[in-house]
């Protein structure tokens, strides 16, 4: 497709999923708005209407916690065709939210966002009321999910890290009970055949989580001790180092020298954390399950990610680069969410091996940033050829075939940062 008509049919789905203050994912099969969502959904639509992108932020972080979490859902209109919705979750929010958290790219974002502002008065107003919610956001996540001062933090629920049923959460998985969960009726597999979705023995877990947490009253200052799944995501914890750089900075120009100062050193301190989660032996990063003291024996594209974070050493960085082109020369298509050459790769079940554009573009501005241009090139032209089957969910990464939902809010987004804001 040409670049226009391209920008153009990817401009046509942000509008068609906007609901005025926030978008959603896709229809039906994701009817609210969803955190990382988004605020990389922000990024295209600053392509089209700059005025609007902020506004999509915003109305995540009015849906923040009094502790500072901001929810990976905000259930702003009933609609049944989703589970678990409200009376699951049940957090007693004046807006219902779900009570778990996404992937904080929303720093790393503002800084785009603020790098390429038109009106940059308008922007500059409207950054300095987000900028403090965001910090709050950050403090949260050291404050509690980090209560022995390590330096990573720990996910409590698979579905926080975004990836929600990668391979990498099995092992953890297994070690939460599966008993006394109350009676329920899936609905993603009415919108998505079920061989691309997660099981059904790790959706009853994904519950028992949640109905733990929620009789706990989602006391977050409880919730990680009590919690029988605590595992620490290294993708996850190089957007929080990544996001909190990119909140320094944007102090830093807002003159606030000291909160610039306090959010560089802990980024500090969490960069060399993050170094204890490589592995010589997989040549990348790896997951540690905090339950059990161990790292995980899984090689997924979460242990790629720490590039964004320009992580590790440039050895390092370009084993990282290096695995990306190996992951892609099993199939077509870059970057595969799993080893494919790890037995349990399933290249159509949505974290265990399909490709992402939202992970492909995290790890192309790593890659950029980390003196791997060329291969950050390579992802992009994969991006670019994936999307001639359609506006997708995620992708297979063998045959490019789209699957999951359709017409999908931040793959559109994506796109219109390939094609606007190439990273290399
Ligand atoms: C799925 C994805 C998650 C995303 C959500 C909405 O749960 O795993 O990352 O935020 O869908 O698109």
């Amino acid at each position: 497709m040409a670049s226009q008509d391209l920008f153009n049919a990817a401009a046509e789905i942000l509008a068609e999923n906007d609901r005025g203050t926030y978008t959603v994912p896709t229809k039906g099969l994701y009817p609210f708005q969803w955190n990382w969502d988004s605020c990389l959904t922000a990024l295209g639509q600053q392509k089209i209407d700059e005025a609007r992108a902020w506004t999509e932020i915003e109305t995540l972080f009015a849906h923040q916690w009094p502790d500072g979490m901001v929810p990976h859902i905000i259930f702003h209109q009933h609609d049944d065709g989703y589970f678990p919705g409200p009376t699951v979750w049940k957090t007693g929010r004046p807006t219902d939210t779900s009570g778990i958290t996404q992937p904080p790219v929303a720093g790393l974002v503002l800084r785009l966002l603020m790098r390429r502002a038109k009106d940059l008065g308008t922007c500059t107003e409207r950054l300095r009321t987000l900028l403090p919610k965001v910090v709050a956001w950050h403090d949260w996540f050291y404050r509690c999910r980090d209560p022995q001062g390590t330096g990573v933090i720990a996910l409590l629920h698979p579905w926080e890290s975004g990836r929600d049923n990668s391979i990498d959460w099995i092992d953890a998985l297994m070690n939460v009970p599966d008993d006394g969960i109350d009676p329920y009726v899936r609905r993603d597999t009415q919108h998505v055949d079920a061989s691309q979705r997660p099981t059904k023995a790790e959706y009853d877990r994904y519950l028992y989580l949640v109905q733990h947490f929620r009789s706990l009253g989602w006391d977050n200052e409880k919730l990680h001790d009590a919690s029988p799944f605590q595992v620490v995501d290294p993708g996850f914890n190089a957007i929080l180092i990544r996001s909190e750089e990119d909140l320094a900075h944007l102090a830093d120009e807002l003159g606030m020298a000291e909160l610039a100062q306090r959010l560089h050193t802990r980024a500090e301190k969490a960069r060399v954390a993050l170094e204890t989660l490589w592995s010589e032996e997989a040549g990348q990063y790896l997951c540690f399950d905090r339950k059990k003291g161990a790292l995980v024996d899984s090689r997924s594209v979460g242990g790629l990610l720490p590039l964004l974070a320009k992580a590790g050493t440039p050895e390092r960085q370009a084993q990282l680069a290096e695995r990306i082109r190996e992951w892609r020369s099993k199939g077509k298509f870059s970057v595969p969410s799993h080893d494919p050459a790890d037995p349990r790769f399933e290249s159509k079940r949505y974290w265990r091996g399909p490709c992402w554009l939202i992970v492909n573009y995290l790890l192309t501005l790593g890659l950029a940033d980390c003196g791997q241009g060329e291969v950050a090139r390579e992802v992009v032209d994969d991006s670019l050829a994936m999307i001639e089957t359609g506006f997708a969910e995620y992708y297979d990464p063998i045959s490019g075939e789209a699957l999951g939902g359709g017409r999908f809010t931040w793959t559109a987004a994506m796109i219109l940062e390939f094609l606007r804001s190439p990273p290399a």
